[in-house]
């Protein structure tokens, strides 16, 4: 297929149709996963937990996804590839955000992604007038566990949801194209993506009326051990392998059948 551009990205949300995106963290699953149409690689920092044991993103270094968006990269043919700005490397300023997502494009990043809202819009503002991409993050930011009080859903009540709903803005209004929702109430996300038309929505836990969906790779291939939150499908459920495990996650999310507004919505 064609590469996946940002401009193509906006033509399919333009046209509703929903874009389908998984972490993905080495060569071979890049290569499989861009085979089977997913449309956006997301080397997320959830490596730390995932393939390191870590017990949260925090521990998880600027060089670790530098180097694990290389190997991406060299896998990778077609996908958007998006990598994530670990913590502690884009908090000091707006210079420190540059370098490390200075890096994260040499190693082969498309775009980079950034947790929170408020005084990230200026980060993101400097970040996109010098030509790089970014896609905000903004709900349950695992990087902000400990202060968050753990991994439960945000914008809960009305004053909760006015700061989300006003993050957004500010993020779409200093250039941010994509903004990850995780672990937002459906009907939050949707406004959201209604109020923002040119900031494509992807949600994680935040209902289907998003511009596209995430999942952790690990997660929905039912690799990960443990409880997994309710917003997961195993896709490996009724498929015969992994490749169509994949192929059927870009055809439900494509089709609107995942997320399930019962299951896996909140
Ligand atoms: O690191 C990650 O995997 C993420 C996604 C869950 C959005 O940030
Ligand atoms: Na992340």
């Amino acid at each position: 297929r064609k590469p996946v551009t940002l401009h193509r990205l906006r033509e399919m949300h333009a046209a509703g149709e929903k874009i389908a995106m998984l972490t993905c963290y080495d060569a071979s699953f890049a290569r499989l996963l861009d085979d089977c149409g997913v449309d956006c690689l997301l080397v997320g920092d959830s490596l730390g937990m995932v393939l390191q044991g870590q017990p949260s993103t925090l521990p998880v270094t600027l060089d670790e996804v530098v180097y694990h968006t290389k190997s991406v990269t060299r896998g990778n043919r077609s996908a958007w590839l998006i990598a994530d700005l670990p913590f502690g490397s884009y908090q000091g300023s707006r210079e420190q955000a540059l370098h490390s997502s200075v890096a994260l494009m040499q190693a082969g990043a498309q775009m980079v992604k950034i947790e929170g809202g408020g005084w990230t819009a200026e980060t993101v503002r400097f970040l996109v007038e010098r030509g790089i991409p970014v896609c905000a993050h903004l709900g349950l930011t695992p990087q902000s566990v400990h202060a968050l009080g753990g991994y439960r859903v945000q914008g809960r009540g009305e004053s909760q949801a006015m700061t989300l709903k006003h993050h957004a803005a500010e993020l779409a209004d200093a250039g941010a194209t994509m903004l990850v929702l995780e672990l937002v109430p459906g009907a939050l996300a949707a406004e959201i993506g209604a109020l923002n038309p040119g900031l494509m929505t992807i949600g994680i836990g935040a209902g289907p009326q998003c511009a596209g969906q995430v999942l952790v790779l690990h997660d929905m291939l039912n690799v990960t051990r443990g409880k997994l939150p309710r917003f997961v499908r195993n896709f490996m459920a009724g498929a015969s392998g992994i490749e169509e495990a994949v192929r059927l996650y870009v055809q439900d999310v494509k089709n609107g059948r995942f997320p399930d507004p019962e299951r896996h919505s909140y």
